[in-house]
């Protein structure tokens, strides 16, 4: 991807495709229900296309119609090839959840990656459950069935293991309590709750129980993701004279802490609700260019924003002060090492910082100059990086940069359309 700077302004108004945590679970609570599904606005990217890709091979029925993606689900069948999780490290802990209460085998494999991203934060409560997985790192083999509730307390706030967990619960027999250190993205206990699955939430803990009836048709239109639309609004706080609007993107508020954390730094941000789908918040938002102040990140925070540290990092290098991101190491081992990998990049681009095991600090502002730079393989660094080569004066060329196509496919054509001098080659 060739990215010339500087942009001198966006401006306009945007779209934001599904939100990929929610389409992730709309599709496998879907999956799991024997009733005909109907879902609006499910992100079509590569990870929810992994994800389709095994559920059908586990016998799902899955019908792509424009807008509507159509479930038709129930019991799953043996799978006779290993299931190809991609480069989703979503899809393999989710439906490492949900094939633990199935009386099946299945071999679950996946990028390179993937299988250096680590699965026994999953595999361990499950086997205490009941389940057999070969392995903390795929591939791995799971046989499932016959579970048992848990009482789980979790090392660190992770709602992909609680989901995960949330998901073998659902289909073992007893009750099962899931303990977090801290607050978490709560999308699964809103869409089972919203199912009518008796589920109780209290400060961080999770009690689940799970029903003898089936589970119903699940029924959403997803909201926009808010973390795809971090970059629009992170973008717009950058490039001088910049106003954009974004349609309909999700504000639950286990994943607005980016929003609050710019607010705090000075940005003008307005965010006028609209509506609700699947017990999900959804609201219009309205960013213009402001100049920032430095901010330090620690604590809760961090997990409420845990996806938006790479275009963050660009945003601390523009702001004035010290900046210091603390409490952060789950960075490292994300789809990239998310604080040294993009530094990294970052210093190729004349970027002054000192890193620490869990963050980093950075004194701004800082120019940022014009470089070849590399993805990692990690969708959310080559967009950041792709929002720093906007700011620099020149041309900044990311490598390996069709990774975005992971999450966000229509980041190129959108800056374009708002003002930005990008193209794929
Ligand atoms: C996700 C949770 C987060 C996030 C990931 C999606 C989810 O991971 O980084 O992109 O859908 O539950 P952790 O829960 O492991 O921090």
């Amino acid at each position: 991807m060739n990215v010339k700077g500087p942009t001198t302004q966006l401006s306009g108004e945007v779209q934001l495709p599904g939100d990929k945590s929610i389409s992730h679970r709309a599709l496998l609570h879907a999956a799991l229900s024997p009733e005909e599904s109907r879902l609006r606005n499910i992100l079509r990217a590569g990870v929810t296309t992994s994800m389709i890709n095994c559920l059908r091979e586990l016998g799902v029925e899955i019908i792509e119609a424009n807008d509507d993606v159509i479930v038709r689900g129930g019991k799953w069948i043996q799978p006779n090839k290993p299931l190809n999780c991609g480069n989703s490290a979503t899809t393999m802990r989710l439906l490492m959840g949900a094939l633990a209460g199935q009386p099946i085998t299945a071999e679950l494999t996946g990028t390179k990656g993937l299988q250096s991203r680590p699965m026994g934060r999953v595999a361990r409560p499950l086997r205490n459950m009941g389940a057999s997985i070969s392995s903390d790192n795929a591939p791995l083999v799971i046989s499932g069935g016959n579970l048992h509730g848990i009482v789980h307390h979790q090392a660190v706030a992770s709602a992909q293991v609680k989901a995960a967990l949330l998901l073998a619960a659902l289909q073992a027999t007893g009750e099962s309590t899931i303990h977090q250190p801290g607050p978490s993205r709560d999308h699964s206990e809103r869409m089972l709750r919203d199912l009518g699955v008796k589920l109780q939430t209290e400060k961080h803990k999770v009690t689940i129980q799970p029903s003898d009836k089936s589970l119903a048709a699940t029924k959403i239109s997803v909201p926009g993701d808010c973390s795809s639309a971090a970059f629009l609004i992170a973008s717009a706080v950058l490039v001088p004279e910049s106003k954009l609007t974004l349609r309909d993107v999700g504000i639950n508020p286990t994943r607005t802490g980016i929003i609050d954390v710019l607010t705090n730094m000075g940005a003008d941000i307005s965010i006028i609700a609209n509506s609700k789908s699947g017990g999900e918040p959804i609201a219009d938002i309205i960013v213009k260019h402001t100049n920032l102040k430095s901010v330090t990140i620690e604590g809760e925070t961090v997990v409420r924003m845990i996806d938006e540290f790479p275009i963050f990092t660009i945003i601390a290098t523009q702001s004035e002060g010290i900046t210091v991101v603390k409490d952060a190491a789950e960075l490292r081992i994300k789809e990239s090492d998310r604080i040294s990998s993009l530094l990294g990049e970052l210093r190729k681009m004349g970027v002054e910082f000192i890193e620490h095991t869990d963050g980093y600090t950075i004194v701004g502002p800082q120019v940022l100059n014009p470089a070849q730079l590399e993805s990692h393989g990690d969708h959310r660094m080559a967009m950041s990086l792709a929002i720093a080569g906007m700011i620099a004066q020149g041309c900044t060329k990311i490598m390996n940069s069709e990774v975005i196509d992971e999450s966000f496919p229509e980041f190129t054509k959108i800056f374009s359309q708002l003002g930005a001098n990008i193209a794929r080659k």
